[in-house]
């Protein structure tokens, strides 16, 4: 199994950089890319930077505390694993490797629809660590209820729903390389592929049994089968996101699924204050897209959301040093949060808030 050398985990883009070398070129591209021109990608990053910190001066932050609690779940920094497909690509153990990790730290772990791990077998590696499971809804609704009621079975305290999926994608990495994922990978949740047991080599197929015709009318459903909180994942809109909850939403994740679906999309930074007016307090609101440090989740809690999600680090974490790179991503980001928080004078997560940025509504800001 990967080590992790102390060097290579100093900071994301060094681990990343190891990822890069230990992967082969196809399975780094699929994790690395976006849609089309990948400007959707990029702009996610480059909207956190460019939102100006104001840090306060002169208050005790001799202790600084991340802890937050999301849904009912406490978690040691508002830092959640994102919903990814197929860890397997990054690491032998695959969702087993990253579910430890998550539960050593304290987060949710957000298992994917398309993990090449049963949610049960990712249940019974860390039966108490905290995870929801994300799902699409299916054509064939019957399928996606057993699923929720297995979530809700084997301890999964919430379901992401993802939205943003109604079409499928254009990923020129992809294409160019003709990637297509080992065939010892299986991806245990998902509808039997057309092709049989094994997984289909063609991903397509199997996201065609996702349903274009879901509407907000369903976003309840996997509360009326299973009890569980709802977490609408992959909108960008405040009328979307209050549709949402009135509908009975739990929360929304604002995304743009990473830059990987309709590219020209809103970067994700600048869609959140909308989203966090239009909730106004009646669901929790994450975000995710472009999260690359602690002082990017301090941005976003500071634009008002809950918590965020991380994609794409924690697969370079999984890529690099397996659970232990996983665990040094999440704790990197606990760290330069708490430092952040350190630097502007608060020492509470309920403590973030616009004031630190220098936003377009603040009086005397031209
Ligand atoms: C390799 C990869 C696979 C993904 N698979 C899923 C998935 O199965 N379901 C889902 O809802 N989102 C999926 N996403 C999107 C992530 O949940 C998240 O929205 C995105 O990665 C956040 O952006 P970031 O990578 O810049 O942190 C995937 C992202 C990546 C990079």
């Amino acid at each position: 199994l990967a080590t992790l050398d102390p060097v290579s985990a100093s900071d994301l883009a060094a681990l990343e950089d190891v990822a890069r070398a230990r992967l082969d070129r196809g399975a780094y591209d699929y994790i690395a890319g976006g849609a089309e021109d990948e400007v959707t990608m990029a702009a996610n990053v480059a909207a956190w930077s460019a939102l100006d910190i104001r840090p306060h001066v002169l208050r005790d932050v001799s202790a600084v505390d991340t802890s937050t609690r999301l849904l009912g779940t406490q978690v040691s920094a508002p830092v959640l694993v994102a919903p990814s497909a197929m860890h397997g690509l990054a690491c032998e153990e695959a969702e087993a490797a990253t579910a430890r990790a998550a539960a050593r730290f304290g987060t949710i772990m957000t298992l994917s629809l398309a993990a090449n791990l049963s949610l049960e077998e990712v249940a019974a590696v860390t039966p108490a660590g905290p995870r929801w499971f994300q799902t699409y809804m299916h054509r064939d609704r019957g399928f996606t209820r057993e699923l929720v009621q297995r979530a809700r079975d084997t301890g999964y305290a919430a379901i992401v729903l993802t939205v943003d999926s109604p079409a499928l994608s254009r990923r020129g990495r992809d294409i160019r390389n003709e990637f297509a994922p080992p065939s010892h990978l299986r991806v245990p949740n998902m509808p039997p592929a057309p092709s049989g047991d094994a997984l289909d080599p063609d991903l397509l197929a199997l996201a065609a049994a996702f349903d274009p015709a879901v509407t907000f009318e369903d976003v309840s459903l996997p509360t009326e089968w299973s009890g569980l909180p709802v977490v609408v994942k992959g909108l960008v809109r405040g009328d979307d996101a209050s549709r949402s909850i009135a509908q009975g939403a739990a929360g929304v994740v604002v995304s743009n699924h990473g830059g990987r679906q309709l590219d020209g999309t809103i970067a994700t930074a600048r869609a959140l204050p909308e989203v966090v007016e239009a909730v106004g307090g009646r669901g929790a609101v994450f975000v995710d897209g472009g999260i690359r440090s602690g002082t990017d989740v301090l941005r976003a809690l500071a634009l008002g959301a809950d918590a965020v999600l991380v994609g794409r680090p924690i697969l370079w974490g999984l890529a690099a040093g397996g659970e232990q790179g996983v665990t040094a991503v999440l704790t990197m980001l606990g760290e330069e949060l708490a430092r952040a928080m350190a630097f502007c004078g608060v020492t509470r997560i309920s403590e973030i808030d616009r004031d630190l940025l220098d936003w377009a509504d603040r009086p005397g800001r031209r």
